[in-house]
């Protein structure tokens, strides 16, 4: 059996963790809006027509922030028409995803539906298509409280009182050629600072994100984030990054093995940004937005087939499997590990499009993913110690020195907890994990959960929903403050140790 070492030092820490890590994503496109969240005349909708077993399970995962409209929907997006009287809102032809929108959900309906999940709004604006006029125009709708155009517009739309959205993205992927406006860097740091620039004027309270590249594959990669916070860098907050795997080559173990190309991509992009804070002399830094991730490739290939012009297709409905959920376990291992720079990440996306929550007219279920982001959200909360990892290591078809082990401590000071969340990727080994805690003198293990499957191609669906549980773990001990356990082939771990 294969042995590992997680070596910490509860003076040696990383970061505290920021809730918002634990965000997601909801975008206009396919079933998110409709049939999912809200769906009129469903046995389960409220009187707003918000789906209230989605609710629920929303609030079951403790989401603190949703990212909102999109995502490549938001560079067509006109606001205006998803606000006021539903029979005068316009349909309109969708092009980012080849839908119709019908606007009988919008912006005022998706604060009141972040309001029911306790979560808070995340908001983009239209850089695509439009710029620094409709961006202060949202943010004086939104945020102003009274005695203008736009804000008493809002209050006789039935919002007396603002919604105060602080947090807000300065367009999607602009770096993408897919994206609608697509721009050069230049473009589109000079259009982001100036739109930047007049949001804080109207309301100096909120934070923004600038586009970084849409993935670390991208040919501008680097040049991109470079250039555009040469021209954004005393306006903006945070810098976004976006990345989405795949196993279309079935290669379990290159595919476990991509938190090496995501722990890379968070590493440069913030070396970037402290090379443009030195270069301008500046003493702030420039935090990190991770705000799309995840697993993506189940449904491309039916995508291709969708016909077009359709409200709520089935688009991107991704069905993920046991080895998607370890992939997924292992990307927040890595967004924890980096916790002193990575302040908000969104797991793209919620409900129905590549989500850990699917519906339909009869149900709700979780989906594998759902299971490892729920750990890390309801028990990764504190301070992130910086953890070492000492395991054998392995190479895949894209990486070398591929540790065996992923892993990552949290102290919980407030509640006398240390979490360990740990993937064990050998795919034909059981592994035996140490962790030296004489730090931690008086803890004990007060749960292990793990997820673990025979098949990692197994899936959770509407009439078979249990079939991926986490469950819990018996093997585990601590002698002279010397914490040992057995982790399961191809298994995610959540170790709870709590001092009385
Ligand atoms: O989340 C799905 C899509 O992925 C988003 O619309 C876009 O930003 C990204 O390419």
């Amino acid at each position: 059996m294969k042995k590992s070492t997680i070596i910490i030092d509860k003076h040696n820490i990383t970061g505290s963790v920021d809730p918002r890590i634990f965000g997601s994503f909801i975008e206009h496109l396919g079933r998110a809006v409709y049939g999912g969240i809200f769906q009129q005349g469903h046995i389960q909708a409220d009187e707003q027509g918000f789906r209230k077993d989605v609710l629920a399970l929303v609030k079951e995962l403790q989401v603190p922030v949703i990212r909102y409209p999109g995502g490549n929907f938001v560079s067509g997006y006109n606001w205006e028409d998803t606000v006021g009287p539903k029979e005068t809102r316009p349909s309109r032809l969708e092009l980012a995803w080849g839908a119709i929108e019908n606007n009988q959900f919008g912006l005022n309906e998706f604060a009141d539906w972040c309001k029911k999940c306790d979560s808070q709004v995340m908001m983009a604006v239209n850089l695509g298509t439009r710029g620094a006029d409709e961006a202060r125009e949202i943010v004086e709708y939104c945020n102003h409280p009274n005695g203008t155009y736009l804000s008493d517009l809002r209050r006789k739309h039935g919002y007396e009182n603002p919604h105060n959205i602080k947090l807000w993205c300065l367009g999607n992927e602009m770096d993408g050629p897919w994206q609608i406006g697509h721009k050069t860097a230049d473009e589109y740091g000079r259009a982001a600072c100036e739109a930047a620039k007049v949001m804080k004027w109207v309301d100096p309270s909120i934070e923004l994100v600038a586009c970084g590249s849409s993935g670390l594959y991208m040919p501008t990669f680097a040049e991109w984030e470079a250039t555009v916070l040469d021209h954004t860098y005393d306006n903006v907050d945070y810098l976004s990054l976006h990345q989405y795997y795949g196993n279309a080559a079935n290669d379990t173990s290159d595919f476990l093995a991509n938190t090496m190309g995501m722990d890379a991509f968070i590493s440069s992009v913030v070396a970037t940004c402290d090379y443009v804070q030195a270069k301008k002399r500046s003493k702030k830094k420039i935090h990190l937005s991770f705000d799309e991730w995840n697993v993506w490739y189940h449904s491309l290939q039916a995508d291709r087939k969708l016909e077009k012009w359709q409200v709520a297709p089935h688009q991107l409905e991704d069905v993920y499997n046991f080895e998607d959920a370890l992939l997924v376990g292992s990307m927040l291992i890595t967004l924890l590990r980096h916790a002193d720079r990575v302040k908000i990440a969104c797991l793209a996306q919620l409900i129905n499009v590549i989500a850990p929550i699917m519906t339909s007219d009869t149900g709700t279920w979780r989906q594998t993913i759902f299971y490892p982001f729920l750990h890390a959200s309801k028990f990764a909360r504190g301070t992130v110690l910086h953890t070492i990892v000492e395991s054998p290591l392995y190479d895949s078809r894209n990486y070398t020195d591929v540790p065996y082990l992923d892993a990552v401590v949290i102290a919980n000071e407030e509640k006398n907890e240390l979490v360990i969340l740990a993937v064990n990727k050998d795919l034909d080994e059981d592994m035996e994990i140490t962790c030296d805690l004489r730090q931690y003198q008086g803890y004990y293990v007060k749960e292990h959960i793990m997820l673990e499957h025979d098949d990692l191609k197994a899936v959770n669906t509407e009439a078979n929903p249990n079939n991926v549980v986490p469950r819990q773990g018996t093997n585990f001990k601590i002698n002279d403050g010397i914490f040992t356990s057995i982790l399961q082939k191809h298994s995610w771990n959540v170790f709870v140790l709590k001092k009385d």
